[in-house]
């Protein structure tokens, strides 16, 4: 290995700041996703709401990216995005789906397993026309996982913005999934990578069934 390269099987770090207590997380994860996810806004991680998202594709190959968080409650995980790209494909084709936050400043991670569904078309509404005007003009202007030049991005972008310089219409291919969770897994890192684990599974019952996951 030359000088310039980093290291990177040295970059390591203890993970000391909290624990993951059975008592303290309770039964019921939507409750305790509340929680880590209002401790790290509160706590000004670094993008708190942003999840990777993994699908299958046609050939059942997975595929992620990051998305953001813009909804959730007991129905499950809100975000939104152009139906008609890679990843709404993907999910009109197969539902299953996985979510993953991080959160570096507080050493924890949260996984999701869930199935994904087109949310009401008011819900799309309400949230597109919240949106900044601009954001509307960029998702109306941008055929999501197309290839396409800069150029013609810019044209259709000042096109559209020209034809609606107050509120956009929202693209009937625009709107949310809700993910509902049949699995979470919460991770707190400790040190010596004796980490916490606690995963959440939904019962034929509907009942949360709770175990702790070796690290
Ligand atoms: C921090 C961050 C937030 C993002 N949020 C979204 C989002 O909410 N919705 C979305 O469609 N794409 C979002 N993206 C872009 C996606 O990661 C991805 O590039 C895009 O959706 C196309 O994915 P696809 O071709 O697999 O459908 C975000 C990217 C980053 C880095």
């Amino acid at each position: 290995m030359s000088k310039t390269e980093i290291d990177l099987a040295g970059v390591r770090r203890e993970y000391e700041r909290a624990r993951l207590d059975d008592e303290d997380a309770g039964h019921d994860p939507h409750a305790f996703f509340q929680r880590w996810l209002d401790e790290a806004i509160a706590a000004k991680v670094g993008e708190p709401t942003a999840m990777n998202l993994a699908t299958l594709d046609a050939e059942g190959a997975p595929r992620s990216r990051v998305v953001l968080l813009k909804g959730f409650d007991a129905r499950g995980l809100v975000f939104f995005t152009d139906y008609d790209g890679a990843k709404g494909q993907e999910l009109a084709r197969d539902p299953r789906c996985a979510l993953t936050f991080h959160w570096v400043e507080q050493e924890r991670q949260i996984r999701v397993l869930g199935r994904a569904t087109r949310v009401a078309t008011e819900e799309s509404d309400r949230y597109f026309h919240s949106r900044p005007h601009k954001s509307q003009v960029a998702a109306a202007a941008s055929p999501q996982s197309q290839p396409i030049d800069r150029a013609t991005l810019e044209a259709r972008f000042a096109e559209i913005e020209a034809r609606y310089p107050d509120e956009v219409p929202r693209p009937a291919n625009w709107g949310g999934f809700r993910v509902a969770a049949h699995t979470f897994e919460f991770w707190q890192g400790r040190r010596s990578r004796l980490h916490d684990r606690l995963r959440f599974r939904l019962g034929a019952d509907g009942q949360w069934l709770r175990d702790r996951l070796a690290p």
